[in-house]
């Protein structure tokens, strides 16, 4: 489902060029839970954004769906963007003053194809899989806790059924009771709905959730191994 290959990016500011990303190689297979870890600045934000398609790498290739993502312009990306990739961020960037089901809903708004009530379903269905209870959706999103705030969030990229989520460092603003809440949601939504997830986190603890761990340092793939977890299922 997505092809990477030997994917570069640099950063110019004045004279000074810094090499973010050194040639970055991997493929993802749809229905993977595929966790990115590393420590601060290794450029893990940089190549999440290149793989949601919110920029363009310096050099190297990147297939989604067989598609070759540099060729299409900015136009055609954020078409990609809208139907395809569900983004989840640390500062969950919901509008405070609106209700959970408007939150959720949102994406759907510019999507002429799906009707007003549609909407209102698909949110509703995004949100229970998301695992928040009904007697929040009309709450507005500013009277919600952290870990509740992200399973709205969590909602809102799923309601368009994209092919794709990622999430950057989505547990990055909770304490650590709320943080598991929300790492249940992803394993959830990866091995009961089959969604392909890309995680990033610098917390080894985190990453162990996923299935498999793509671990990064100085803008290089260092190691690419199942996780723990795995592992431990593969012995029983
Ligand atoms: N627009 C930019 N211009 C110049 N340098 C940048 C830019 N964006 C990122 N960088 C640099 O690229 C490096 C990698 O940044 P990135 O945000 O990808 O790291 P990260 O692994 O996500 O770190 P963190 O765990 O702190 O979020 C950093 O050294 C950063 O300063
Ligand atoms: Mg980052």
């Amino acid at each position: 489902m997505i092809a990477c290959e030997n994917i570069t990016k640099t950063y110019k500011t004045g004279d000074a060029q810094t090499d973010v990303l050194k040639g970055i190689s991997f493929e993802i297979k749809k229905g993977e839970f595929v966790a990115i870890i590393g420590p601060s600045g290794s450029g893990k934000s940089t190549l999440m954004h290149i793989l949601g398609t919110l920029d363009r790498p310096t050099s190297g290739k990147y297939f989604l769906n067989g598609q070759d993502m540099l060729k299409l312009s900015d136009n055609e990306l954020a078409g990609i963007r809208s139907q395809k990739i569900g983004f989840v961020f640390q500062s969950f960037n919901l509008l405070p003053r609106a209700s959970v089901l408007r939150n959720v809903m949102l994406p759907l708004v510019y999507d002429n194809n799906v009707k007003k009530e549609k909407r209102e379903e698909k949110a509703a269905q995004a949100l229970l899989s998301a695992g928040l209870d009904e007697d929040k959706w009309h709450h507005l999103s500013s009277q919600l806790s952290g870990g509740q705030m992200q399973r709205v969030a969590i909602a809102r990229a799923l309601v368009n059924n994209p092919d794709l989520i990622l999430a950057d460092e989505p547990t990055g603003n909770l304490d650590s009771k709320t943080g598991d809440i929300v790492l249940d949601a992803f394993c959830r939504l990866n091995k009961d709905f089959g969604h392909t997830i890309i995680l990033i986190t610098h917390e080894r603890y985190v990453a162990e959730h996923a299935d498999r761990i793509i671990e990064m340092k100085d803008g290089l793939i260092v190691a690419d191994e199942a996780s723990s977890k795995t592992n431990l299922l593969k012995e029983k």
